[in-house]
């Protein structure tokens, strides 16, 4: 061989050796970056930026504290669908609100306190957050009774928001005026004419043909707001059709609306009615997203139920962070 093709070959091997480290660097940082994709998706480092109310981004960040309140609510998960028994509904809705103690206590969502909060006939739930941030609270549904609104407001930062709704425009505007703004409508699943049972001035309710609004527009247009704080939902039958417009990919996603904690009266369901069945495909279907914890019920009749937002990072980090400080996450 002479001198030259020897040279040749070495330059075309060499070129070979090039061309295969170039591969394989390209290979491996294919690998990599569709590794942190995927992580980057699990983790759900989005910042939800379109999401209006606060834009606080710093409280959207995903951080150590908020992927570790993650891994004590994926605990819970698994330890409710390992609890959770379907086979009979009136098992399922009697031991409903034993079935989320137990699984508060059998983890460390034991460790998240609720302050208790007295409205005229019952004891709502709210979480405060240490951070002194605004908040937005929303209240559908009144019902002639804002004790719980009124004190939340006296606790909270001064120019938090709150926006309440409900049909019957005597008296709940007098009553919520002084808190924050009252619509004079009934808010729901869509937009149109509804038979609602609402309650009347007079404190009897009475099956009447409503103007509803969805709820989507009404957030989004009317109260202008998409990062709630929280929110009372107490209006009388629609929370079978909202709470399923909160699962993972439903509605209120394709809407960027978040909601970190809420009060929601769960209608009786009596055994065999179409609520019934809702309730069960509801309950599942929130189980599994394991984005909103009912992390308490009370069955008085009705479900009184408060879940909390366990999923997004602004919600997590306002809320829930203060309860597993570094101490106790070992
Ligand atoms: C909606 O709220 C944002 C602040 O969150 C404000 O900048 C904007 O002007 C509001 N839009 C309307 C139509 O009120
Ligand atoms: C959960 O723990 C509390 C406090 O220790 C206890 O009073 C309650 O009975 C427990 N509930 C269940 C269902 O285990």
């Amino acid at each position: 061989m002479s001198s030259s093709s020897s040279q040749f070959l070495n330059f075309l091997s060499w070129r070979n050796r090039y061309t295969r480290l170039v591969i394989g660097v390209v290979a491996i940082s294919a690998l990599v970056y569709i590794f942190l994709i995927n992580n980057i998706q699990e983790n759900g480092f989005e910042l939800d930026s379109k999401a209006k109310g606060h834009g606080d981004l710093e409280l959207s960040q995903v951080t150590k504290d908020t992927i570790y309140v993650r891994k004590v609510f994926k605990d819970w998960q698994t330890c409710i669908q390992k609890t959770a028994d379907y086979s009979e509904f009136k098992k399922f809705w009697d031991s409903f609100s034993i079935t989320l103690e137990k699984c508060k206590n059998n983890t460390e969502a034991r460790l998240v306190e609720l302050v208790p909060v007295k409205n005229l006939d019952e004891i709502k739930h709210y979480i405060f957050s240490p951070k002194e941030e605004k908040s937005v609270v929303v209240t559908l549904g009144i019902g002639a009774d804002v004790e719980a609104e009124k004190w939340i407001k006296s606790k909270l930062p001064a120019d938090s928001e709150f926006f309440g709704a409900d049909p019957i425009v005597s008296p709940n505007s007098d009553l919520f005026s002084p808190i924050g703004i009252f619509f004079p409508i009934a808010v729901g699943k869509d937009t149109g004419l509804l038979q609602s049972n609402v309650r009347l001035d007079d404190g009897n309710y009475k099956m009447t043909t409503m103007a509803n609004i969805d709820v989507i527009t009404f957030f989004t247009k009317l109260m202008n707001r998409t990062l709630i704080d929280h929110l009372f939902l107490d209006n009388e039958g629609p929370e079978y059709d909202l709470l399923p417009m909160m699962a993972k990919n439903a509605e209120f996603d394709a809407h960027n609306i978040v909601i970190c904690h809420m009060n929601v009266e769960i209608h009786h369901a009596p055994v065999g009615s179409d609520k019934a069945e809702k309730f069960v495909r509801m309950m599942k279907q929130i189980f599994a997203d394991g984005r909103y914890v009912p992390i308490r019920a009370v069955n008085a009749l009705h479900q009184r139920t408060f879940f909390i937002n366990v999923d997004h990072p602004y919600c997590i980090n306002k809320y829930l962070t203060q309860f597993f400080p570094v101490q106790k996450q070992l």
